[in-house]
Parts: C-alpha cells; structure tokens; sequence
C-alpha cells in the first residue's frame, strides 16, 4: 500500500484508515470538517461541496467546486481540497476569523437561515469566485461604472451584461445550479452572489491559481482486501483491465459514489483512469474532434469554447455544474444508461467510440456501441479512450431535453438534431433519441423522412408524425408514454420554429 494523503486546508491529512470506498464526505467529517453536510448522498443538493485544485483552462490552475458525497477519499490522493472552514482566514490565536468574500455576502444579506446548505453553497460560490472568465468580466466591469458592490447587484438589471441568471460582476448562477437550499429562498443568495467582488491581490487561494496543481500521484489503496488503485500510464490501466476484468472502472464517481452511497455497493478493486493523460486531450482536426473519455464536461465546455453549437447545447441542461465539474464523456456512455444526456448529441454528431484494451483500440461507430439496456459492444478489459466526430459540424442543430425541472434533473426524453439545410433543402439530416427505448437510439425514419425535402411546415409536420411514432417510450414515474411521444414531435417543431421565427429555447 502506497501512502496516502490529502492536502486539506493546507494540511497534509492521511487517508488511512479510511476504507477504498469511504466517500471524501465522510473521509472530511470523520476528522472535524463538519461544514459539508450530507443531504441527499446522489449528487442532486450540493450540501457536500468542496473545493479540489484542479489543472485549469485559463490558468495552471482553477479551484473546482465536486460533490464530496460522490467522490472516494482515495481518489483525491495527493490533491490539495479546501472546505468551507479553509475559505476563512483563522487570525492569531483568541482573534476571530476573517470571513471569506462569499460568506461575508452570504451572512449581510441573509442567504442562510438553518445553515445546513451553506457551506456548499458557499464552496459552488466560492469557485465561481475564482474562475478567471468571470475574473475578468467582473474587472471590465468595475473599470466602466464601478460596478462592484450591493447597489450594483441591485440594480443590475440595467446593464447590458446581465440577466436573470448573470450578474454584473460576471457571476454565472449557472454555477449554483447543484446546490439546493429548502429555507432561505434562493433571491438573497443570489443578490450575495451578484454582489461578490474580484480577489484582491493578497488572496491566496487566487494566488495559488498561478501555480500548477498537484500532478496525479499513483496510488495503491488497499485495506480489508478491497483496493484503489490510480495507475500512472494508461497501458498499466489496460494490463490491470485484462488481469481484472471485473474491476470496477470510475473517473469522476458521478455514477459509482450513488451505486456505493444508495444501494450499498462494494467493488474489491476500483481502478480510476480520471488523471491519465492519454485519456485527458483534446484534439480539433481539419476533419474531426476527438475528446478525451477522461474530460470532464466542464473542461469539455470550456475548452470547445462554443465552437460545436450542439454540445454547447447540452452542457448547461446536463445535471449541475457541480456535477458537470467531475462527470466524464467516457463515464455517461461507459454506464449505457439510455437516458444519459450526452449520447443523443453525440448520435447527431455522428460520433464513435474509442475503444482500446491491452492488444491495441478500434474505433466503434456509436449508432453500433449499444446493443440493450446498460449494455454495449465493449468487451471485458476494453475502456473508452475517446470520442471522436466528424467535421464539418451540420450547421442548424438543437438538443431538447424535457424533464422536470430545468436543471439538475433526468430527462424524460432528449432530442437532438444536426441538420444540413441549403438553399431551403434538407441535404442530410441525423436525429438522436433518449428516453424512448433500452437504448439511445437514431431516429432513422426521421431522418428520411426530412431528407431530400424542402424545410417547410408540411415537411416537418410529417416528420413530426413520423418522429412521435419512434421507440418504445413507456409508461412511468417521470412521464407518460403519450406525453413522450408528444414531446418527440413537440421537438421537430420547435426546431423549426427556431429557424424559421427566432423562437428561443
Ligand atoms: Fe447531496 Fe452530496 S449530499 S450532493
Ligand atoms: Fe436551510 Fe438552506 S438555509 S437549507
């Protein structure tokens, strides 16, 4: 057993004897870190927030906000994580703390009343703080009306940079959208949010971003006859794979941390391919993109910057930021669940898989990677190295997800289309479903049924019928069968309305 340890409000803090399983949640507050709570233990209420130095986008590195409910202690071996109590600044012994930015805004305007989710709101703040982008905006902001204090936030909707869900200091809500409070009401959260300025020049948690985050140690876990284990190279992580071919495969445990927290699931050896570099690239070619199965979806979307429409798309409708902040490519088709949010995008993209084991990689159009429900082509020992599509990108696309709630929610269907339309003719057109049978699925008389037509209100009406008849939705919990037929052709025709009335999604 290799050591181990956690860099936790700048102490080195060991792991051991915490089990391979033990969530960092419990890891924190077996030791005093009593701020992060658990709430729901699945992701869904962002009480457990953290704060992992993570390598960054714009910088060596950016302080990233994860669900610690999710996420194995072990899996943060030799990382450096900062709490709730870590954001204050402890004084001289008998003098109190200085309270955080976040939290002082957090307390003047009334954004906690029983406490229990403010830590973790605190911490999603807290990032958000600290990413660059808004850094900057927030920067251009105050140099052109000086705007960086309650009365801005207050009267921010009269700026130009601000909407319902952006600040003028540049503060995205998005970046919230994982954290549930059930007493204050989310307005004077979000008036501290919009109210937080830029860190000063002392600040060292800013400073710390100029620095290069810890690079992945590789570890070997074990206790009680269970292990985690973090390979180094990626030809270790396929022999390992081919060795133990049920050992369990986890990046960021967005999926896993609910099968061990929820059904009590224990794997003897849990292998985490998360920091591996040949997992870890992205790569825009003259004809295609190729997105390593390691990204996160925040590094995805950050990186692409916009420049693939459909998945800047799916990204905001796709759990929470907090999730996104850990959630992988390889991890939501890996787990072949056939409401996850990324294959139908991916299907419209004409996307494959990168499949690679110890003798070598093929590459497996997505359209043939399912074939039942949570199942796959993808053979024992075999783990998804990337995704790849093609380019040029169709350029009139949408991915509609319905569901409940708008965000931080599961779909009761998802709809996505890439459509090459010129000169008001549908030259190619590739319709990606979930929701509506075991598996994702295209829509291959959709598609038809649009091809070769004129884009007009009879030709998608049609299409529309064709497109409610697809799958097999059934009857359950989230919606009807009905209602998800409905919502199939609801999609076409939005779509349309989209192009042809400007109508917003
Ligand atoms: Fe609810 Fe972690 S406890 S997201
Ligand atoms: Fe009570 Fe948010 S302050 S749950």
């Amino acid at each position: 057993m290799t050591a181990a340890w956690i860099i936790v409000n700048g102490k080195e803090t060991p792991i051991s004897p915490a089990a391979p399983h033990t969530t960092a949640l419990d890891f924190l507050r077996e030791r005093g870190l009593t701020g992060a709570k658990e709430g729901c233990a699945e992701g869904e209420c962002g009480a457990c927030s953290v704060l992992v130095a993570r390598p960054g986008v714009n910088k060596p590195t950016d302080w990233v906000a994860v669900n610690a409910c999710l996420v194995p202690a072990a899996a943060l071996d030799g990382q450096e994580v900062v709490t709730s109590e870590g954001l204050a600044t402890v004084g001289e012994p008998g003098t109190p703390r200085t309270l955080h930015p976040v939290q002082e805004e957090m307390a003047v305007r009334g954004g906690s009343q029983c406490g229990y989710c403010t830590p973790g709101f605190i911490c999603s703040m807290a990032a958000e703080y600290y990413r660059p982008g808004r850094c900057a905006h927030a920067d251009s902001a105050n140099s052109a009306d000086s705007a960086n204090s309650a009365d801005s936030a207050e009267g921010a909707d009269a700026t130009d940079r601000t909407d319902a869900e952006h600040g003028p200091n540049g503060f995205d809500l998005h970046a919230l959208s994982g954290n549930l409070c059930r007493c204050t009401g989310y307005r004077p959260i979000r008036d501290a949010a919009f109210a937080v300025g830029t860190p000063t020049d002392e600040d060292l948690l800013a400073q710390r971003r100029e620095q290069s985050p810890p690079p992945p140690v590789a570890t070997e876990y074990t206790r009680d006859d269970r292990a985690f284990l973090r390979p180094s190279t990626l030809e270790e992580v396929l022999r390992l794979l081919r060795d133990r071919p049920d050992a369990m495969v986890v990046a960021g445990s967005t999926d896993w941390g609910v099968e061990v927290n929820i059904r009590s699931r224990r794997a003897d050896c849990v292998v985490a391919i998360d920091r591996l570099p040949e997992l870890r690239a992205l790569r825009v070619e003259s004809d295609h993109i190729e997105i390593g199965a390691a990204l996160t979806l925040t590094e995805i979307e950050r990186r692409l910057d916009g420049r693939v429409p459909l998945l800047g798309e799916l990204f905001p409708q796709f759990a929470s930021r907090l999730i996104r902040n850990s959630a992988t490519l390889g991890g939501n088709l890996g787990t072949g669940s056939p409401i996850g949010d990324s294959p139908p995008a991916l299907l419209a993209l004409e996307a494959s898989v990168v499949l690679a084991d110890a003798d070598g990689e093929r590459e497996v159009p997505l359209a043939d990677y399912f074939t039942g429900y949570r199942q796959s082509v993808r053979r024992p020992g075999e783990l998804i190295r990337a995704v790849r599509f093609p380019l040029p990108q169709a350029p009139v696309v949408g991915f509609h997800k319905i569901a409940k709630r708008r965000f931080d929610d599961i779909s009761s269907v998802a709809v996505a289309f890439a459509l090459d339309i010129e000169d008001g003719l549908v030259r190619k057109a590739r319709v990606g479903l979930g929701g509506v049978a075991a598996t994702p699925i295209r829509s291959l008389a959709t598609e038809a049924a649009l091809e070769g037509e004129p884009w007009v209100a009879e030709t998608v009406e049609a299409a529309a019928r064709v497109l409610r008849a697809e799958g097999t939705p059934m009857n359950d919990h989230r919606a009807s069968a009905a209602y998800r037929s409905a919502m199939l052709g609801q999609s076409l025709l939005k779509l349309y309305a989209q192009t042809t009335e400007g109508v917003s999604s």
